[in-house]
């Protein structure tokens, strides 16, 4: 049957916004009831924009998967372009794939793997800071060790000075560029207004730090084993290699795609685990177990089941990336409909993985769903944490590894007690972070 020209069901919105203004101001409850009340394929309005949301793993497959080479990544992901330039997350068409091709083996689980004792000795560092009794925030907290382990990771940067200059200027470029995707008025970024110059100002500055982080590399006689090194070496079949722009861009992104998203991973499983004792009594036993107190390795995962479940879940109910997108490059099919060259596909893992036909009771944090075989028993896009098809997230071995080593080794020494007045909610912005922080009292185990 050809696609029918009519738009699927959604919701009303006014007749020059849309629907903009309820995702601007609430808007994981917007798509959450946009799925629930009009079904596995809505139909909405950001201004002109004409929006989808997908909701069922088959047109989510049909879209990430199947249909990939016809999308290409949605309106709100290329405005990242002015700090992240033209790396992995918001590259396109052959230049991504060459990108892709050329960052990839330096993602094998081999290579991966021997990140691991770096991230064990930030940790111990981290807990070497740390006072029983004392009030934190806890996401501060873990931010700060999974930037201190991209840098080192990254760039093998350890030097606490060029950590600050780094993380300083790249906050500096990156508030201001977010100032601009919020802004109504949005005038192009060549014309010279206060706020434009800003931000060229910022990213110049970050890119001068950046720079410096990459000559150094290169002028090292030995090549690290530091991802950027890696980079730096990695040649393509033709053998051409990466110049320094690119080399840039791709550090860039690896840095924001990759320590914000394992931060928001640990902070949201202590939340769950401080408000889900019996689960936190369970895992503490399997730390027991099968650690005795020490320092977990990668080689005893496969001895650590329900710390993978805990994992999974925490990320099921606060999916660190909970909103990805696409753009249609040709007029296409989805679920019986038309979608029009220019159409943004958006599929959210928080609608998703708090979906009633592939989780009972999806507001319960329960990692005991996830022993029984749940992850190959569910339709492959019911649970996309990371995404999916050729443009799946490249660091998530690096980042299920780097989470379950983190959440053994401060795991087996604190817990983390939430104030009473604590009030934690979320706040979706690219990530979802939480929004007044996650002010907690460290406790000895
Ligand atoms: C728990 C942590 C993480 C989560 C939840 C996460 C999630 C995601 C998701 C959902 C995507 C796909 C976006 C889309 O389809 O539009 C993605 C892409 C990406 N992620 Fe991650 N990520 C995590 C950690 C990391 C780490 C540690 C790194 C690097 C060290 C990384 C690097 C990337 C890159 C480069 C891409 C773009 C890949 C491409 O388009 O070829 N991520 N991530």
């Amino acid at each position: 049957m050809p696609p029918s020209n009519a738009l699927p069901p959604g919701p009303k919105g006014t007749l020059i916004g849309g629907n903009l203004r309820q995702f601007m101001t609430r808007r994981l409850g917007f798509f959450l009831d946009v799925a629930r009340t009009h079904g596995d394929l809505a139909s909405f309005r950001f201004g002109p924009r004409r929006m989808f949301l997908a909701s069922h793993p088959d047109l989510i497959e049909q879209v990430l998967v199947t249909d990939a080479k016809h999308y290409i990544k949605h309106f709100g992901a290329r405005m990242y372009k002015p700090v992240l330039g033209n790396g992995l997350v918001t590259s396109e068409g052959d230049f991504w794939l060459r990108q892709r091709r050329l960052a990839q083996p330096a993602f094998l689980k081999s290579r991966v793997l021997s990140y691991a004792p770096v991230m064990g000795e930030l940790t111990r560092r981290m807990l070497a800071g740390w006072r029983p009794g004392e009030l934190v925030d806890v996401h501060f907290e873990f931010s700060g060790l999974t930037s201190a382990i991209a840098l080192k990771t990254l760039f093998g940067l350890d030097d606490q000075e060029d950590r600050e200059t780094f993380v300083n200027t790249l906050r500096q470029a990156f508030d201001l560029m977010s100032a601009r995707f919020r802004s109504l008025i949005r005038l192009p970024s060549w014309l010279p207004t206060p706020r434009n110059l800003r931000l060229k100002r910022a990213v110049a500055s970050l890119n001068r730090v950046v720079d410096g982080f990459i000559a150094a590399g290169r002028a090292r006689k030995e090549p690290g084993d530091d991802l950027l090194s890696r980079l730096v070496a990695a040649q393509d079949e033709d053998g051409t290699r990466m110049t320094d722009r690119q080399l840039r861009d791709e550090a860039m992104t690896l840095y924001l795609a990759g320590h914000e998203t394992t931060a928001l991973t640990l902070s949201w499983s202590w939340v769950l685990l401080a408000r889900h004792p019996r689960v936190e009594e369970k895992l503490v036993a399997e730390w027991r177990r099968v650690l005795g107190g020490r320092a977990p390795t990668p080689d005893d995962f496969p001895h650590l089941p329900y710390t993978e479940a805990v994992i999974t879940e925490a990320m099921r109910v606060y999916p660190p990336v909970y909103l990805i997108g696409r753009e249609a490059t040709t007029d296409l099919e989805l679920g019986g409909y038309r979608v029009k060259k220019g159409y943004t596909i958006f599929m959210s893992q928080w609608v998703s993985h708090r979906d009633p036909r592939y989780f009972p009771d999806p507001e319960e944090f329960r990692p005991e769903r996830w022993t029984d075989g749940l992850a190959k028993r569910l339709p492959k896009y019911a649970y996309y944490p990371f995404g999916g098809g050729p443009r799946v997230c490249i660091g998530n071995t690096f980042a299920l590894m780097e989470a379950t080593l983190i959440l053994a080794a401060v795991g087996q020494r604190y817990r983390f007690t939430l104030t009473d007045d604590a009030v934690i909610d979320v706040n979706p912005q690219i990530t979802l972070l939480p929004l007044y922080g996650i002010p907690a009292v460290l406790q000895l185990r």
